[in-house]
């Protein structure tokens, strides 16, 4: 999971690169999520800004008790 703080609200995603399954991670420079596999950068909220892959999908969520709790 990958969560980006928005200021108005937290964006919540499966941080697992559409296009072949690699993990991707934050790169605080740009502020951007990138994949070490391929190339493709992700917008703080998933969105692509470079292919290949697809957009990160977001996970419902709500705040319970201090935490994050996902919603199934
Ligand atoms: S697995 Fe991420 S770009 Fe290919």
């Amino acid at each position: 999971m990958a969560i980006y703080n928005a200021g108005d609200q937290l964006v919540v995603l499966r941080n697992v690169c559409t296009h072949m399954g690699c993990q991707t991670g934050w790169n605080d420079a740009s502020k951007t999520w990138d994949c070490p596999c391929h190339g493709s950068r992700y917008h703080p909220d998933g969105g692509v800004l470079l292919g290949p892959a697809a957009a990160l999908p977001r996970l419902e969520h709500r705040l319970q008790n201090g935490g994050i709790a996902l919603v199934t």
